[in-house]
């Protein structure tokens, strides 16, 4: 049986010690669980390790850790896999057949440490998701029998549906480690639970809610690790993205955030350039360069471009002109997509329509007959 070393993240703000890490060596098959390597650690060295743990079968949500840098369900990773994951501080898995590859184990990040592996989900993660009015609330008249929902939209609601509260995605957003009041993946993958249920009376009103906050949907950076980190492909980052399509196109909320305009600088510039013109965005979210709501912005983005000019990252011609210009293929493009009746949303998750029978090839045929 293969060896493992686990370097496990101790640490009681109880004790008014600071945090150290324990090291523990575990003979088990690669294909077990981190959680199964620190059940044995607790059973037959240190009972006082603190993790939580029920379902052990990715279900429960509960064991949600950090295992080598990456966030994700100890009782969902193999030992194997934990261990091929380059650390994130830079430090790799030691050489096969030199010693027993390492698995360093710490708590989830943007979460309070209640003790050891335990992070305090109340504090964070279910505060938010109170925040986003998790329930449905019901269009009236509620119909007699049944809510019948066509079948399309629950296939769009199945994603976020999928959730099961780990957690795993909050850990390494980096918009809340810079903003810890951001709503966050987790809880605005549930609105768009809601959101595109067409049962719900208040689409509108929850999205509004949702741009108008300073934290909300805009707040987003695209960094994308909500998506790598989730167990469960719920892909959190694109839900988000999805809640401003219907806010943006179906309901048209300008926003105090200019989070709606700066999407619509964003289009405008890509039709019109081909590839991102950088310093075109920001007087265009804000109106264009002659418009005065632009002035103290472009004026607070000044040290950035002059910081930018002595890096030699810009240059006097590209900060002022741009030589891009979008090739008639991007305008066909974005001609064929504006004229489209209706939007297509891509749910990745679940098509829900079967794949097409593969044509039976002529070795099928030979094989029947
Ligand atoms: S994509 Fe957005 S929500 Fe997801 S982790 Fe990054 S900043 Fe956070
Ligand atoms: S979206 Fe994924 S990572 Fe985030 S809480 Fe839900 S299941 Fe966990
Ligand atoms: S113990 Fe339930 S998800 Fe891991």
């Amino acid at each position: 049986m293969p060896e493992y070393t686990l370097r496990i993240r101790r640490y009681d703000p109880q004790s008014g010690e600071g945090a150290h890490w324990d090291t523990h060596t575990v003979d088990l098959s690669p294909v077990q669980s981190v959680l199964d390597a620190i059940l044995k650690i607790k059973d037959d060295a240190d009972g006082s390790i603190g993790i939580r743990c029920s379902c052990q079968q990715a279900i429960c949500g509960s064991c949600g850790v950090r295992m080598n840098g990456k966030p994700g369900l100890a009782c969902n990773t193999h030992l194997d896999e934990a261990a091929a994951r380059v650390h994130s501080t830079g430090e790799t898995p030691p050489v096969e057949g030199q010693q027993a590859p390492v698995i360093t184990v710490e708590p989830m990040g943007n979460m309070p440490v209640i003790r050891d592996l335990i992070v305090d989900m109340d504090a964070v993660h279910w505060k938010k998701i109170r925040r986003v009015t998790p329930w449905l609330i019901n269009k009236q008249p509620v119909p007699e029998r049944e809510y019948i929902v066509p079948h399309e939209n629950m296939v769009d609601v199945t994603q976020p549906m999928a959730c099961i509260q780990c957690s795993a995605c909050v850990s390494d957003c980096l918009a809340m480690e810079v903003d810890p009041l951001f709503v966050g993946p987790a809880a605005l993958a549930k609105a768009y639970r809601f959101v595109g249920d067409p049962r719900d009376a208040q689409q509108a009103e929850r999205l509004r809610d949702l741009s108008e906050d300073p934290h909300g949907i805009y707040d987003c950076t695209h960094c994308f690790n909500c998506i790598d980190a989730c167990p469960k492909g719920v892909d959190p980052m694109n839900q988000i993205m999805r809640l401003r399509r219907v806010a943006g196109s179906d309901h048209h909320i300008e926003d105090r955030n200019n989070g709606y305009r700066h999407e619509h600088a964003f289009v405008k510039n890509i039709r019109k350039n081909g590839i991102l013109h950088e310093s075109d965005l920001l007087a265009d979210s804000y109106g264009g360069k002659f418009n005065p709501a632009a002035v103290p912005e472009l004026v607070s983005g000044l040290p950035t471009a002059i910081k930018g000019l002595a890096r030699g990252k810009m240059t006097p011609k590209n900060l002022l002109g741009h030589p891009h210009k979008a090739s008639p293929e991007v305008k066909r493009l974005f001609d064929k997509i504006e004229s489209k009746p209706t939007r297509n949303e891509l749910n990745l998750y679940v098509s829900g329509v079967e794949d097409e029978p593969e044509p039976p090839t002529t070795a099928d045929a030979e094989a029947r007959s």
